[in-house]
């Protein structure tokens, strides 16, 4: 474990209580500042000898591997996506596929840490709000580590291999009458409270997991840095994960430049892209976020502030996409790559399409979409939107009659 501490990432103060997720000074958001004057001295060959995954990266992390809580999270592919680029207009796509996570997405490299540092601190009770991945997620860590959990969903707004997984691997599931927002207000409550130990993203130990995937991304591309990664945005914190880690590589010196991070949000629920078109540092919340990527139907993001300083600070972008160009893009997805995302996940690309169509992204730029999640995770949108299975006869001739239909 490298040495770290907590820090206030408003008015820098360090903070000692492991219990609290806002500053007891100026109720700011934290951070983990990490001391990396060890890994200044390696290089990232040195790394290699452990499997790729969240773990390889474990000099970058602030928990000890004592305490380490694993079901072998990270590893996922880089695929070079020539056919979706052409189509597109970008040739040098690339998508990173989280949705190969143990539970099926991103939110594995997040819980793996958190859970670990719950173990270490002797958690009782774990609890988060979620739109449904993280649920999944701590359900599974907390499973394996042996700690009750409690997971805040909102009624009715859960995708179904979501939900069924939280109640799958044993957590309280509760499910509460309002929004994301709301939801994550009660749980903030209880941790406040100190009931419960707290999951969410607002707990600075989780962004240092999601990390992992700026350092696998530069992994597979020998550190060969990217010009642009294109991530969904919601509750907001893995954007800043991303940004956290493109830092931490400069500054231990092994990447020179930073990628532009360019934050994609569905249209109706969008306070970070609108904040962006108005130039602004913070954003005005959304009071009823609609979309039908429930995994980001969110008008409140917790780290909303920290993503913004992340994209105008990389030089990145903000923009939205409707529904509709998320459902293109998750077939696109499918028809072209064999690749079958949640939606959330395709806002990424459709954001690829809307900005290269709109002469922001250029056509020479090497992009990495980040696909957050797996489209299993969400079958009634992908039944919704495909063709209907065709009845048919049990005779040969009935299979050739329907092959030859188009
Ligand atoms: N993609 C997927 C598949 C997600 O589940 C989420 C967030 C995001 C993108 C956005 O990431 O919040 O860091 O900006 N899901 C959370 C959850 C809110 O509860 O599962 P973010």
């Amino acid at each position: 474990m490298a040495a770290h501490k907590v820090v206030c990432w408003e008015c820098g103060a360090e903070v000692d209580d492991p219990f609290v997720n806002t500053c007891p000074k100026c109720g700011g958001l934290l951070t983990v500042k990490m001391d990396l004057s060890k890994v200044a001295e390696m290089k990232p060959e040195d790394l290699r000898k452990t499997p790729l995954g969240v773990w390889r990266y474990a000099p970058f992390l602030p928990v000890d591997l004592a305490h380490r809580v694993s079901i072998q999270e990270g590893g996922t592919p880089l695929y070079h996506v020539n056919d979706l680029g052409t189509a597109v207009g970008v040739k040098g796509s690339f998508v990173k596929f989280e949705g190969l996570n143990p539970t099926g997405s991103f939110k594995d490299r997040g819980m793996t840490v958190g859970v670990s540092r719950a173990k270490e601190l002797g958690a009782k009770i774990v609890g988060c709000a979620s739109t449904g991945n993280t649920s999944a997620s701590l359900a599974a860590y907390s499973s394996k580590a042996g700690i009750k959990c409690a997971v805040f969903l909102p009624s009715g707004h859960v995708a179904m291999g979501k939900l069924a997984q939280a109640l799958f691997f044993g957590a309280k599931v509760l499910s509460i009458d309002g929004n994301f927002d709301d939801a994550l207000a009660l749980a903030r409550k209880m941790a406040d409270e100190r009931k419960l130990y707290l999951l969410n993203s607002i707990n600075p130990y989780r962004p240092e997991g999601q990390k992992s995937v700026l350092f696998e991304i530069m992994d597979q591309l020998s550190y060969t840095v990217p010009d642009r990664i294109i991530l969904p945005v919601g509750n907001a914190a893995n954007i800043w994960a991303v940004y956290k880690a493109c830092q931490e590589l400069k500054e231990v010196g092994w990447i020179d430049k930073i990628p532009m991070l360019t934050g994609i949000q569905a249209e109706g629920a969008a306070p970070v892209a609108h904040a962006f078109a108005q130039h602004r540092i913070d954003f005005d919340p959304v009071p009823d976020p609609e979309t039908i990527a429930t995994a980001i139907r969110i008008g409140n993001p917790v780290s909303g502030k920290k993503a913004l300083h992340a994209i105008y600070d990389t030089h990145g972008y903000a923009a939205t996409v409707t529904d509709a160009e998320i459902i293109a893009a998750q077939q696109l997805l499918g028809r072209k790559e064999g690749l079958c995302v949640e939606p959330a996940s395709a806002a990424s690309v459709a954001g690829l399409k809307k900005l290269r169509a709109d002469g922001i992204i250029d056509r020479d730029e090497k992009v990495v979409c980040i696909c957050t999640g797996n489209g299993l995770k969400d079958p009634d949108t992908i039944i919704a939107n495909s063709a209907k299975p065709i009845p048919c006869k049990n005779s040969v001739e009935d299979v050739e009659r329907i092959l030859a239909m188009d």
